[in-house]
Formats: C-alpha cells, structure tokens, sequence
C-alpha cells in the first residue's frame, strides 16, 4: 500500500492515478472529502486527516509500506512534514519520496524561507534511517495559468521581474510520472534527482512560444522587483509569501533555474514536456474569449457593452 500525501494537489493527484493505472494500492490522506470524489472514482482508499493531526496520520499509515509526501509552500511546511516523517517512522514505513524544492534553494543557509525548509525536512527524513527519494524539481509550468494567463489573456504582457534569465520550467505531471516510477522500484533509495522539463528558456522566449500557441501578441515586461512585490500586495498576498516571491526571483535571476536534467527521460523511458506543447494544450487559458475582447476593444474606442449579448452603446 502506498500513502500518498498531498493527493487533492497538482502533483498529488496525478501521482496517485498513476499509481492506481499502474496497479499499485493507493490510499490518500484527505482533509476535504469534498475534494476527493474523483480520487474514490479512481479506486483510491481515502484516510481523513491532516498533517497538523499526529494521531490521524499514524492512522493512515496503519499497512504502508511507502509514503509520497508534498504539501503546500507554507511556513509550517517544515513543522507539518515533518510530523509525517515521525509517524512514517513510528509505522516501519520502508521508502519516502518527497517533493522538495528547486536544488539551489535547498539549504539550511538558502536565501529562501522554503527552500530551508525542505532542507530540513530532507535532513529530518535521512536522520531516520529510512530509505528515501528526494524530487528536486523546477520552477513548474503549471504555476503560469495562475500567474501569467490572467495577464497575458487581457492585456497580452507577460510581466515578471526574471531579466533574460533561462529557466528549465517542468510540468508538474512530469514530476509526478518520476515519483510514480520511483515509488514502484526499489532502485532509487537514498537518492536524490532533480526534475526539470527539456531545456532552459527566458521569458522573452516564453512570451514568443505564448504568441505563436495563441496568435496574439504577447510581450516581456522585465517588472522591477519592488514593483512586482507591490503587485502581488496589492492582490491581497501575504507579506512572507511576496518575500519567498522575490527571494526565489532573486535566485532565478542569479541562473538557479538554468540547469536542465534528463531525469524524466531517464525514469520514465520518455521525454519530458515542451513549454511549446503545454502552451498549446492551454491556449485557451492564455487566450481572451470573444465577449472579453469585444469588452477592451470597446473601452479603448470610449464603448461601454452591455451583457452576454454584447451590445454595445456608445459611453456617457
Ligand atoms: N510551484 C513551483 O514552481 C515549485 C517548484 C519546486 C518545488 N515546489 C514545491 O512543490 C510543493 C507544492 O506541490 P503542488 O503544487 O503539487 O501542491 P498543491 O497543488 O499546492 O497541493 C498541496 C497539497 O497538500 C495538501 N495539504 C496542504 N496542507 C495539508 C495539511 N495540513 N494536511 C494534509 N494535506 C495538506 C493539500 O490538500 P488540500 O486540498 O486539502 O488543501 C493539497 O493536496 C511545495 O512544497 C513547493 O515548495 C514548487
């Protein structure tokens, strides 16, 4: 049986399909049953319970014998992961895999509050004994439907403050499709891989792959940082979040995302995604509907339009 933690998340839940595709027994610590139907759909087992809760997570791993552990970025990611690492030991757990943080934040002295998190919660993990798996992976793919499909879908910018730095960005179900394979092998105890997609592209070159998957126009704004911190306030983001913001642009910039790694080729026996193919896959997410469109259109001519129906009446 393998527990996967995390399960309702972006990695989590492509984790524990495969897992399930894959024939492997799957049980999922849930804090919202709510959010786990498509999950029980699968034939996944759920276990109520939260990292916060000792007792709930001795619980769910009653008959383990592995454990897939993500969680949040949140300043009590260390406190809360590391509550499972003592109850995988308590449970003879055999193998953890982890999903850990981009390789050069991960340190006990890193410039970014969640990279020395992980770094505590690896170091947590190796002083048990128990045979582990740490993902380092890149800045992920997914994180641009949050942040720049909005922006890019509106106004056609695509503002960050990363200057010309080269990023690896990964697809989060690449990093899932790794964990998967290092879950069913004994092969990689004890290591360590960072994840990354197929090659390191600037931003400049990301809003050209945005123009072509989308064919609109898309330009790279080079935002200062203090600008894109005041930004990200402005939008209700709590003060460490914008720092751990800044301070992983910070390390961005510095080219800690340049380095490209073959593991997904390596574990998976297939290449990892392109930023080409995920931008075409979500172009309609970088892409303005018609009735927004018509909306910028007439506001810039001085038209206000009323309703789905779109029509439009000359402003007052
Ligand atoms: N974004 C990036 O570019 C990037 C790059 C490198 C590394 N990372 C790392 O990747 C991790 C995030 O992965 P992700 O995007 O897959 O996560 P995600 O989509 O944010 O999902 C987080 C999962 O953790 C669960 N969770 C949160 N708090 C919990 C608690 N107290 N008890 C039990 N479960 C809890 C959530 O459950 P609910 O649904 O109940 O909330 C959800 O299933 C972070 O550690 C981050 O540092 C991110």
């Amino acid at each position: 049986m393998i527990l996967v933690i995390g399960a309702t998340g972006r990695i989590g839940g492509e984790v524990a399909r495969l897992l399930v595709s894959a024939g492997s027994p799957v049980r999922a610590l849930i804090r919202d049953r709510s959010k786990a139907t498509a999950l029980a759909d699968q034939g996944v087992e759920l276990a109520t319970g939260d990292l916060g809760d000792a007792a709930s997570l001795d619980q769910a791993m009653q008959g383990v014998d592995r454990v897939f552990l993500v969680s949040v970025q949140d300043l009590r990611q260390a406190e809360l992961q590391g509550n499972a690492v003592d109850a995988a030991l308590g449970a003879h757990i055999g193998h953890i895999v982890k999903v850990s943080g981009i390789a050069p934040s991960v340190s006990p002295g890193g410039p970014a509050e969640i990279g020395r998190q992980h770094w505590q919660t690896e170091h947590r993990i190796e002083a048990t004994g128990v045979p582990f798996t740490f993902l380092r992976p890149g800045f992920f793919m997914q994180n641009l439907l949050e942040t720049a499909a909005p922006m890019v879908s509106e106004l056609g910018l695509l503002a960050a403050p990363m200057d010309s730095a080269p990023i690896a960005m990964v697809d989060a179900r690449d990093i899932a499709a790794v964990a998967a394979a290092v879950l069913t092998s004994d092969s990689h105890y004890d290591r360590v891989y960072d994840v990354t997609g197929p090659r390191a592209f600037s931003y400049a070159e990301l809003a050209a792959v945005l123009a072509s998957a989308t064919a609109q126009r898309v330009r790279y704004v080079n935002t200062p940082p203090k600008l894109a911190a005041n930004v990200l306030r402005r939008q209700g983001k709590p003060d460490w979040y914008v720092e751990h913001l800044a301070e992983m642009a910070e390390l961005f910039r510095a080219g800690a995302g340049a380095t490209v790694s073959t593991t997904v080729r390596d574990l998976t026996g297939r290449p990892p995604q392109t930023i080409e193919s995920f931008a075409a896959e979500h172009a309609s997410s970088f892409t303005q509907d018609g009735v927004s469109r018509l909306v910028h259109t007439a506001a810039r001519l001085g038209l206000t339009v009323a309703g789905r129906a779109a029509s439009v009446s000359r402003a007052r």
